[in-house]
């Protein structure tokens, strides 16, 4: 029997009790092999007995800000001592002020949101409105863009997580992906739907990964193409289709820009969000609207709602990690560090034959690792796993860096608060899991 106080575990403890009775995401139970995790600071976690992991994924791509921000555990604590909850149908300033925040920083006359609990309630809502607007019931989306794991949000995704789930929502078409062809432009549409959803910048749903642009016109075109979300926004205005922007994990300065289509100038009629919104100190997600959408529901009745939505502890969570980002200036952090971590990664695509590809967005970060870069082939299978992958994980872990590997891919998105030499550390230990994958490189 291990003791439940706590604060008194070991982490072995911590792991044995959460295997026995909780259940994890995404895993064959049997399979999974946690670290436990105690306190963190900044880029960095401890374990119980006190060993330091740098994050080099920001967890899941969303504690933007950094762990352990005072100012935001403040203003939590303040609101939930004043007042924890009441149902959404209640007014409260810190729910209108962080309304009339998002309004000041979202693109264009994106200014209205309804707060959900994540990402994948947000993907929900915004089908629901786009629905009730449009009084449309189709939904593009592409082949491979990952939008959550609640029922529509999981139909909308396009990967292999998906599968096990069917059949889902009626009315998904699918559209193809840009790279795989080559295209740049998108494909046209031959029938009006209801809404086209997507990722403006991928995260862990594609085959080659992550983020996109290589500015050295790599083997690839940049995907996004050039004028590729300019051209969606243009083939939805001329059908009548609402743009739905994901921007869950691309928003909230991940690549530079407060959100990724701000690259791009582009305003879609809906946005997701979610993650850095609160930096993920609380659970807090959202679908932005614009002024013509938010009027329409003026006279119309929105059929959907939460019992969470516009958490009073969540919004001031929200609202001082906004604060954060503009304080702190990490959203220019990003932008400056993008160059960084470009120099990173191509020193080590230079250095390592098992390096076949490196892209960047700000701190938005993928090195795919190959076996053969010519003919190219990939370390992982697409949606396998290979004893080589696994092993440049366990170098990682023993190195003391924590990251997300998909496919045969490691991702390099750390928290926007990183410093340059914290950057270089992280590298520093990629470098040397490296050297495993090399082993099997054969040209
Ligand atoms: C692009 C994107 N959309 C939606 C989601 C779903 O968000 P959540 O897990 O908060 O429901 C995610 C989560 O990773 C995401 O990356």
């Amino acid at each position: 029997m291990v003791s439940t106080a706590p604060g008194a575990m070991t982490s072995e403890e911590i792991v044995a009790l959460n295997r026995d009775h909780t259940f994890f995401s995404w895993s064959i139970q049997g399979q999974i092999d946690p670290i436990a995790i105690d306190r963190a600071e900044g880029v960095y976690l401890y374990t119980p007995e006190g060993r330091r992991i740098l994050d080099f994924n920001s967890q899941l791509m969303s504690v933007n800000i950094g762990h352990g921000d005072r100012r935001v555990i403040a203003a939590i604590t303040e609101q939930a001592s004043k007042l924890q909850f009441v149902q959404p149908a209640f007014a409260t300033e810190v729910r209108g002020r962080l309304g009339k925040k998002l309004a000041q920083i979202l693109p264009g006359d994106l200014d209205k949101v309804f707060f959900t609990l994540g990402g994948a309630e947000a993907i929900e809502n915004a089908i629901k409105l786009a629905r009730h607007y449009t009084g449309r019931y189709k939904v593009l989306a592409r082949y491979r863009a990952y939008h959550g794991a609640t029922m529509g949000a999981m139909t909308l995704t396009g990967d292999p997580r998906r599968w096990a789930n069917e059949p889902g929502l009626v009315g998904v078409v699918r559209y193809p992906d840009t790279h795989r062809w080559g295209e740049k432009e998108p494909r046209p549409v031959d029938e009006p739907p209801g809404s086209g959803g997507r990722d403006p910048v991928r995260g862990s749903a594609h085959d080659r990964g992550c983020v996109p642009r290589d500015d050295r016109g790599h083997e690839r075109d940049p995907d996004p193409p050039d004028g590729y979300i300019e051209g969606v926004r243009e083939i939805c205005d001329r059908h009548g289709i609402l743009m739905v922007a994901d921007e869950v994990m691309a928003g909230f300065g991940r690549t530079g820009r407060w959100f990724a289509v701000d690259h791009w100038d582009t305003v879609p009629d809906l946005m997701a969000m979610a993650k850095g919104l609160t930096s993920s100190y609380l659970p807090l997600g959202g679908v932005a609207m614009r002024r013509h959408i938010a009027d329409f529901f003026e006279s119309k009745m929105f059929y959907g709602g939460l019992t969470y939505s516009s958490h009073a502890v969540s919004c001031a969570a929200a609202l001082a990690t906004l604060d954060v980002y503009e304080e702190d200036g990490l959203i220019r952090n990003a932008a400056r560090l993008d160059g960084v971590m470009r120099q990173h990664h191509r020193r080590l695509e230079a250095k390592h034959p098992s390096v076949g590809a490196v892209r960047n967005l700000g701190l938005f970060g993928i090195i795919d690792l190959v076996r053969s870069r010519d003919p190219w082939t990939p370390m992982t299978p697409f949606n396998g796993s290979s004893d080589e992958m696994k092993a440049v994980g366990a170098a990682l872990r023993d190195g003391g860096l924590y990251t997300m590997l998909a496919n045969n891919s490691i991702h390099t998105n750390p928290p926007l608060c990183i410093t340059e030499e914290q950057l270089a550390e992280g590298f520093e230990i990629i470098d040397r899991a490296l050297d495993v994958a090399d082993r099997v490189v054969t040209s």
